[in-house]
């Protein structure tokens, strides 16, 4: 599943500045929460909203509309809706002209009555695949209060809805390909909170895909919560699988680089990975989650792999693409894990070297069936555990980032920097660059040396000519993704 590990994406910052100048009468502010999905999912809300007369505004004091757009993942993500609900009271009560509130994504659906009972100052609830009715909804809530909570499962309707108000956010962009999970591991809300698995057309992506890159898209990241298990229909009727469909993207003149996130291992194809390596536009990049190394853990989570099945799939794709970046998820301290299990979880780590991950304490979600396992970890257990996790997995991260300095990497460079002359870019890595470069080189990917590493991001020098509306692409001998 997606989950940016970015507790609270201000996805209004991005908005504004694309932003349009219309003089709308109405000002709307988003504010995210949690996975990539969601980010997509308010810059479509945006995108919906604006034929309504409603321009996005940084500030939500300033703001008629206020949407919350919450994630469900993990209680604390959960718990901040109701500490941010607290401090937008005042604000709506002094708001002069009145102030509309509505809470979206998975928080309103798997809680739409809850949030409803504490507290009053919401006035719309809306699910995550339901948000292409918030023009009816706010125009419910405007007639009656109380009256517009709306989380049915409308997800093709939202799909047909949303892509008629696409807009395009930049030089790299986000394109929704699957929605929902079948997987149903113990611990999670996603299958609850999103749906089962549904995948968007083939015809229907590609066609938002070829509108993005006329309007100077040239990176896509495909999102799904289990984005491999995107299957569609090709041409002559063929099923395509994922990598068909990267194939296809990567055909479309103007998008140079494709991602897809985020992947399960038992969902990962021989034809996914025969598209890693035979397609360069596809980044060597991939987030695949374990979350766990013990295959006690992994058979409670319900993950239906085992540890090795992972480590040979690793193998396999490194097979295909040798310069592959491997990323993860990891959950420590789920009911019955023991420290041995837990040293299971490190070992694997270190025989996979990740280049970035992401792990969590485990968070007893209502209605899971982890929930009810005994055995709950202690939370002074759990925070041992994700130190000792992280200050490997930094160990590692750290490793693969030094690894890069002196070599030349294509960067394709989105936006400028804080510093004067300096534009930020992203290596085939996912990683950030820092360069000094002219803003002209916004939209283009040109080769810079690495000089250096900062706490987030590299530092670079450009060192070739920028290839403006060429398929530039990453060569596998210019870096290759250290191991273990
Ligand atoms: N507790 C902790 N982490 C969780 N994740 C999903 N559910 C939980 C939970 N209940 C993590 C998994 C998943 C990532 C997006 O969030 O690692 O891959
Ligand atoms: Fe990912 Fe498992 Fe949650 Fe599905 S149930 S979204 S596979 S963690």
């Amino acid at each position: 599943m997606s989950d940016t590990k970015t507790p609270m994406v201000k996805a209004d910052r991005r908005l504004s500045a694309s932003g349009d100048a219309n003089g709308a009468a109405r000002t709307v502010h988003i504010r995210t929460y949690g996975c990539q999905m969601n980010v997509y999912d308010s810059e479509r809300m945006i995108d919906l909203l604006r034929p309504l007369g409603y321009r996005p505004v940084d500030d939500a004091a300033t703001a008629d509309l206020v949407i919350l757009n919450t994630c469900h993942i993990r209680e604390k993500a959960a718990e901040k809706l109701y500490s941010d609900l607290g401090r937008l009271c005042e604000t709506k009560s002094e708001k002069v002209g009145g102030m509309t509130i509505a809470v979206a994504g998975c928080v309103a659906q798997a809680e739409g009555e809850l949030v409803r009972k504490r507290s009053d100052v919401v006035d719309i609830i809306v699910g995550p695949q339901a948000y292409h009715r918030l023009p009816e909804l706010i125009a419910k809530a405007a007639r009656q209060k109380g009256d517009a909570l709306d989380t049915t499962f409308a997800v093709e309707e939202k799909f047909d809805a949303i892509a008629g108000s696409r807009r395009a956010g930049g030089v790299s962009d986000f394109v929704t390909v699957q929605e929902g999970c079948d997987k149903f591991c113990a611990f999670c809300v996603v299958p609850y909170t999103r749906g089962a698995e549904v995948s968007r057309s083939a015809a229907a992506i590609l066609e938002e895909i070829r509108l993005l890159a006329d309007r100077g898209v040239r990176e896509v990241t495909l999102l799904g919560q289990n984005v491999n298990a995107w299957r569609g229909e090709g041409p002559g009727g063929r099923e395509w699988g994922l990598g068909e469909l990267c194939r296809a993207i990567a055909a479309i003149d103007g998008i140079w680089r494709i991602r897809f996130t985020t992947s399960h291992p038992r969902d990962m194809d021989d034809g996914l990975i025969a598209a890693l390596a035979e397609e360069a536009k596809l980044m060597p990049y991939l987030h695949l989650p374990v979350q766990a190394g013990s295959d006690k853990v992994l058979a409670a989570m319900n993950r239906r792999h085992t540890a090795a099945d992972y480590l040979q799939l690793i193998e396999k794709i490194r097979t295909a693409r040798a310069d592959i970046a491997l990323s993860g998820d990891f959950i420590v301290g789920f009911p019955g894990e023991t420290d041995e299990d837990f040293e299971q979880t490190l070992a694997l780590a270190r025989a996979v070297g990740y280049a970035s991950a992401f792990s969590f304490k485990y968070s007893r979600r209502p209605g899971t069936p982890a929930a009810a396992l005994p055995k709950q970890v202690s939370d002074s257990e759990k925070d041992r555990r994700l130190e000792a996790l992280q200050s490997l997995l930094k160990a590692q991260r750290d490793a693969f980032c030094d690894s890069l300095v002196g070599k030349t990497l294509p960067i394709l460079f989105e936006r400028p920097g804080r510093r004067a002359g300096q534009l930020i870019g992203r290596t085939p890595y996912l990683q950030s660059l820092h360069a000094c470069a002219p803003a002209s080189m916004i939209g283009s990917i040109a080769p810079a040396r690495v000089s250096g590493v900062t706490p987030n991001a590299l530092a670079g020098e450009v060192v070739g000519r920028a290839a403006r509306g060429l398929p530039a692409v990453f060569k596998a001998e210019d870096a290759e993704a250290p191991r273990e």
